[in-house]
């Protein structure tokens, strides 16, 4: 439900950005100006730097690190309160990282980014540092997890079972009273 949730609601920002700039490029075609800006090319390291705060953003936004944690070997382990990013390129594609921290869908970011932007060349940065994260960490880490869950809950099961009917066969057949009972019956 979530899931599908968040999914709807960068579906609508993709809409959204889409019908921006198609709006922005008829108006400038009118004005006879070509819109063909390069978008500017990230630089990975950069990237890294900016998602843990050693290099400040220019406007001077909070560290994604401080909300976001990614999984890599000798990285500093970062915030949960949003979500892990290691495989966010996976999940939401560049444009679509791109899209969330220019357009701040989430109430969240928004409070931090929304009166100090992250620049489009900062955003290309940490685009280019998280694809690398995405192809260096370990495949899913938190899906293995899961399985992990899963397997223990299983067993877990399985050994309970096993107590219950142990303790099932050597349970009392009889009611305490019955032989007192049957001496009874037999005496009359
Ligand atoms: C103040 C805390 C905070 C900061 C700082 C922050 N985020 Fe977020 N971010 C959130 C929350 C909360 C969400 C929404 C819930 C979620 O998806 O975990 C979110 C969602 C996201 C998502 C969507 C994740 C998904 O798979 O749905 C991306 C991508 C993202 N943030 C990237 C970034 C980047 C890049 C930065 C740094 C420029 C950053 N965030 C800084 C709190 C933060």
């Amino acid at each position: 439900m979530k899931i599908i949730f968040r999914f709807l609601i960068i579906t609508i920002f993709f809409l959204f950005n889409f019908l921006l700039t198609v709006s922005a490029q008829t108006t400038d075609n009118t004005g006879a100006t070509s819109t063909a800006k390069a978008e500017p090319t990230g630089n990975s390291e950069r990237g890294r730097e900016l998602f843990t705060g050693n290099i400040r953003f220019s406007n001077g936004g909070a560290a994604c690190n401080s909300c976001h944690n990614v999984d890599l070997k000798g990285f500093m382990s970062g915030g949960a309160l949003g979500k892990d990013l290691t495989h966010a390129i996976t999940r939401l594609s560049a444009p679509g990282v791109t899209m969330v921290v220019s357009g701040l869908p989430f109430p969240q970011m928004k409070e931090t980014y929304g009166t100090k932007p992250v620049t489009k060349q900062e955003i290309a940065d940490i685009v280019a540092f998280l694809t690398t994260a995405d192809k260096e960490a370990p495949e899913n880490v938190i899906n293995k997890f899961g399985e992990y869950l899963l397997i223990g809950g299983i067993a877990g099961i399985v050994i309970l079972l096993g107590l219950y009917s142990f303790f099932w066969i050597r349970r009392k057949k009889r009611p305490v009273n019955s032989i007192i009972f049957n001496r009874q019956v037999k005496s009359t």
